[in-house]
């Protein structure tokens, strides 16, 4: 027998529940532990080979663990195919991973800029994106992310999705600087809002993780946009600019 379905609430009912409610989610995010993690890669994650190639020799540099997540990469890849952003930009090149997993995804009338500072790095993300043919719609600026930045504006160069994965110091510059230049409905995904679950712990006050704190709340207050923060990799903050 199917259970009695519950009556409405009153008015007085429904304003006494909303006072009372405790606000904290029964049904919290599974924790991903170290199987758990296992299990996502091996039933979800599918790497092209140059994704594959690029995490391999990315492996050889001291600065590997700066590099996103393969699950990090596709999750990238669905939203630029399920968005179909027309120009694309990326704060934060490294070796490419990310680039590519963006780049790879893009539809064929699309275009990326690219921006890093490191020219040893971005010579290796060029070598790839020299072989993988995508140099005339893949452009990359070396130099400090904003004064690139800063030159995008310039030209009035507008965006329907950025990538930010750069230092941690300009994040808030960063998504100012991005925000104006992105039209309606153009999408932010921005890297590393968890910053390794420090964010959490208030014995944590270093200078990086109140960075990233401040930037969590100044996105939860901005009016102007939707947001979503996923704990995938080292947390991904998906942001949709509104008007
Ligand atoms: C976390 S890594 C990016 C990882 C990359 N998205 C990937 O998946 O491989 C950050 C990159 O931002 C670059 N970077 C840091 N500060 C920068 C700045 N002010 N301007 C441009 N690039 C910067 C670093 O040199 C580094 O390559």
């Amino acid at each position: 027998m199917l259970p009695d379905l519950p009556k409405a609430l009153s008015l007085k009912e429904k304003a006494r529940l909303l006072a009372e409610y405790d606000e904290a989610p029964v049904n919290r995010t599974v924790k991903v532990d170290d199987s758990v993690y296992q299990y996502l890669v091996a039933s979800s994650v599918k790497e092209a080979d140059i994704l594959r190639q690029i995490r391999a020799e990315t492996s050889l540099y001291h600065m590997a663990r700066m590099q996103i997540s393969p699950e990090t990469g596709q999750l990238l890849a669905m939203l630029v195919k399920i968005q179909n952003p027309k120009r694309i930009l990326e704060i934060g090149v490294f070796t490419g991973y990310s680039t590519f997993s963006i780049g790879l995804a893009m539809a064929s009338d699309a275009s990326m800029v690219a921006l890093e500072k490191k020219a040893m790095w971005l010579d290796v993300a060029k070598r790839y994106i020299d072989e993988a043919g995508l140099e005339s719609r893949l452009q990359t600026k070396l130099g400090d992310a904003l004064e690139s930045l800063a030159c995008l504006e310039q030209e009035g160069a507008k965006f329907d999705f950025v990538f930010i994965d750069a230092d941690k110091e300009n994040q808030l510059a960063y998504y100012q600087s991005v925000k104006k230049m992105l039209n309606k409905g153009g999408c932010i995904a921005i890297d590393n809002t968890l910053w390794w679950g420090n964010v959490a712990k208030p014995e944590f006050q270093d200078k990086h993780t109140c960075q990233v704190r401040a930037f969590n709340d100044f996105v939860r207050a901005d009016d102007e946009v939707d947001l979503s923060l996923i704990p995938i990799g080292d947390g991904l903050t998906l942001i949709r600019k509104k008007y």
